[in-house]
């Protein structure tokens, strides 16, 4: 198949398409018996660092499902460590990093030299994928944005109401711009050389922009989120931008240079469909939750998202956050047969 002929990129390029694309965020997780069989051997952070398990846990569920792109297997939290922070995730808790940065001396000890050598792991295993898949499916690298990367390596541990960086925010927005920068520079460099080794499309996680009051969203996250795609255009790979916090903060990324939006499932995608579109392919947005539910609800939402974009491209099918670890497995099989069975009807 010619390297740009994946429906995931006809898409993404509002070209006609037989049906709707589907992948899903957190494809290759814990709701899958094969990948919790390899980490039964494995912790978390060595499947990360080690090429062929990354490889292999990025294609168990391209396996399974034949879904319509791999998503890179590895963490966003890996930058923070390859600049120094040591990384730990807690079982039942989440990420760990220490120590948290608060102060200027945390942040001059950063490191920032050579994160991308550091990383080289994570390049190898885009070539190893890319070697795997060629001609089965397009592989999106990813990294998570600034604000996300920064409210993890500030508040260091699992937070309900990020004190640290929101206090931060108002208490000295030099030393957080400082930080965000910083950041920006290191994922723009990161994710270059997550396509100079062979990701077809990049995906930033601004996961954690959701804190942010609407008035402060673009100033600390949105700014630094168009800054990477616009360092990103010359290398003509898709850049898809997914913001938590509805289309408040979607509105404010609308004159980006990124290719994709991914809405998340709290938002209304007819508001987004109808002020972005034009401009944007969108991608997502089924509440993961629903995946609970039985075959008629999964249907009945299935369709409802699809019928928004009747006979149109531009969309990809997508869940509006990370899968959980608890969804059974049949309604995953059910969600992907579903989309394409709809989706195909409609086009
Ligand atoms: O989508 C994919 O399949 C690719 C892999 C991927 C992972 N994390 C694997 C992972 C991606 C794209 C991520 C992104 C990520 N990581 C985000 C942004 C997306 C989002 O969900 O908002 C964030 C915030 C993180 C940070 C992170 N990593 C947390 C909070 C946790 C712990 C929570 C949890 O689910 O356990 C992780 C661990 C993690 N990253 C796991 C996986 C499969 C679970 C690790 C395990 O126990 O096996």
């Amino acid at each position: 198949m010619d390297k740009t002929d994946y429906l995931f990129l006809r898409a993404i390029r509002k070209e006609p398409v037989g049906r709707t694309p589907i992948w899903i965020m957190r494809q290759a997780g814990r709701y899958l018996p094969e990948y919790r069989a390899l980490r039964e051997k494995y912790d978390f952070v060595t499947v990360c660092k080690t090429p062929e398990l990354a490889t292999e846990v990025t294609l168990q569920p391209l396996r399974r499902f034949g879904f319509d792109a791999a998503i890179l297997f590895s963490d966003i939290l890996v930058i923070p460590e390859a600049m120094g922070q040591e990384l730990q995730f807690l079982e039942d808790h989440g990420p760990k990093l220490s120590p948290a940065v608060r102060t200027e001396n945390d942040l001059d000890g950063l490191s920032t030299e050579a994160v991308t050598d550091k990383l080289q792991y994570v390049a190898d295993a885009v070539r190893m994928i890319r070697s795997e898949i060629d001609g089965k499916a397009p592989l999106i690298g990813f990294s998570g944005s600034p604000f996300t990367l920064a409210a993890y390596m500030i508040e260091g541990k699992p937070t309900r109401h990020f004190r640290h960086i929101k206090a931060m925010l108002y208490k000295n927005p030099a030393f957080l711009h400082r930080l965000l920068q910083t950041l920006a520079k290191t994922i723009t460099d990161y994710l270059k050389m997550q396509i100079e080794a062979g990701a077809q499309a990049v995906q930033i996680f601004d996961t954690w922009g959701s804190i942010l009051p609407i008035h402060l969203f673009d100033e600390f996250s949105g700014q630094y989120l168009k800054q990477i795609a616009y360092e990103l255009q010359d290398l003509k790979v898709p850049v898809i931008l997914f913001s938590m916090g509805g289309i408040d903060h979607l509105i404010q990324l609308g004159d980006s240079q990124a290719q994709v939006l991914g809405v998340d499932w709290h938002t209304d995608l007819a508001q987004v469909k109808k002020l972005l579109h034009s401009e944007y392919a969108l991608q997502g947005n089924l509440d993961p939750t629903v995946l609970y539910g039985s075959k008629e609800i999964i249907s009945r939402e299935v369709e409802r998202i699809l019928s928004l974009f009747r006979n149109e491209s531009g969309h990809i099918f997508n869940l509006g956050h990370g899968i959980l670890p608890d969804i059974p497995i049949e309604n995953v099989e059910f969600l992907i047969e579903e989309v394409r069975r709809l989706s195909e009807a409609f086009h």
